[in-house]
C-alpha cells in the first residue's frame, strides 16, 4: 500500500494545504519557464480547493498564465452552456476568475457526434502526451469508488473513452438534472492510465459518506470494481481527507 493518507480537522483547511502545494508547484514550474499541466475534477470536492486557488489569484498574486489544463470528464451528451456542464462548472467555480488563458483550459466536448469521440480522445490524450504528461492530478471519488467517470470495472490501461454511466452514479446526479430520466445516460472520461500516468495524485473526500469507500480504497485489494484502489500502485498519490471521511480507516 503506497496510498498516503493525510486527514485535516475540516475540507476548508485540507482545501487550504492544497492550494498551497498548487501554487507551489505553479510558481516552481515559473521560476523554470515551463507550462504546469494540471489534471482537474469536478463535483462538490473540489470546490473549496478552486475557491482558495481563486483567493490565491486575487490576494496573493498567483498567476496562472503558465497553467495548462485538462478535466477528468464531461457528460455526454451535453452542451457547454448547459447548467450541468463541467465547463460550465469550472468557468463559475475558476476559470472565469484566474488569468489562465482560454486556449489553456480543456474539457471534454459533450457536443461531438458518436462517430467523432474516439479519434477526439485519441488527441486530448496526445495533447497531454505533447505537454510531458499531467503534473498533478486532482480527483474525487464517487461513492462506487469511480475516478473521473472510470466506473467499476474500468482496467487500469483504460483510455480516455466513452463510458456508461453506473447507475447509482445516475441516481447521485439525478437531483441536478431534475430527475433521473433527464439524468444522461453515458460520459467522457479520461481512462485510468493518463491518471495513473500523472506524476502526482491527490484525491479529495469529505465527510461520513465517503468513509466507507476511502477505507475499501486505501485497505482492500487492488481491484477494478473500485478504480481508486488502483491509485495504491501509484508512487505519488495521497488522499486528503477530512475526519469524518477518514472515520472507518
Ligand atoms: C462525479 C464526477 C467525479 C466526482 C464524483 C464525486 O461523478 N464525475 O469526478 O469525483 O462525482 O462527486 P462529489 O465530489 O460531489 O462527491
Amino acid at each position: 500500500e503506497n496510498i498516503g493518507t493525510v486527514v485535516y480537522e475540516n475540507s476548508t483547511t485540507a482545501s487550504k494545504a492544497v492550494a498551497q502545494e498548487i501554487a507551489d508547484l505553479i510558481r516552481v514550474k515559473q521560476a523554470q519557464k515551463q507550462p504546469c499541466i494540471l489534471g482537474l475534477a469536478t463535483g462538490s470536492s473540489p470546490k473549496s480547493l478552486y475557491a482558495e486557488l481563486v483567493r490565491l489569484h486575487k490576494e496573493e498574486g498567483l498567476s496562472f498564465k503558465n497553467v495548462v489544463s485538462f478535466n477528468l470528464d464531461e457528460y455526454y451528451p451535453m452542451e457547454p452552456d448547459s447548467v450541468n456542464s463541467y465547463v460550465r462548472f469550472m468557468k463559475e467555480h475558476l476559470f472565469n476568475h484566474v488569468d489562465i488563458l482560454p486556449e489553456n483550459h480543456h474539457v471534454p466536448d459533450g457536443t461531438l457526434s458518436k462517430a467523432e469521440i474516439a479519434n477526439y480522445c485519441d488527441q486530448y490524450e496526445n495533447k497531454i502526451e505533447a505537454l510531458g504528461g499531467l503534473d498533478l492530478q486532482i480527483l474525487g471519488i464517487g461513492g462506487n469508488g469511480h475516478i473521473g467517470f472510470n466506473e467499476s470495472g474500468s482496467l487500469q490501461n483504460s483510455k480516455t473513452r466513452l463510458v456508461a454511466l453506473d447507475h447509482i452514479t445516475r441516481v447521485a446526479a439525478s437531483g441536478d438534472f431534475s430527475g433521473l430520466e433527464n439524468t444522461p445516460r453515458t460520459a467522457i472520461t479520461l481512462g485510468v492510465k493518463k491518471i495513473m500516468e500523472a506524476k502526482r495524485v491527490i484525491l479529495l473526500a469529505w465527510g461520513e459518506r465517503k468513509s466507507n469507500i476511502i477505507k475499501a480504497s486505501t485497505e482492500s485489494e487492488v481491484t477494478s470494481s473500485v478504480p481508486a484502489s488502483f491509485l495504491q500502485e501509484h508512487d505519488n498519490a495521497t488522499f486528503v481527507l477530512d475526519k469524518e471521511a477518514a472515520s472507518k480507516l
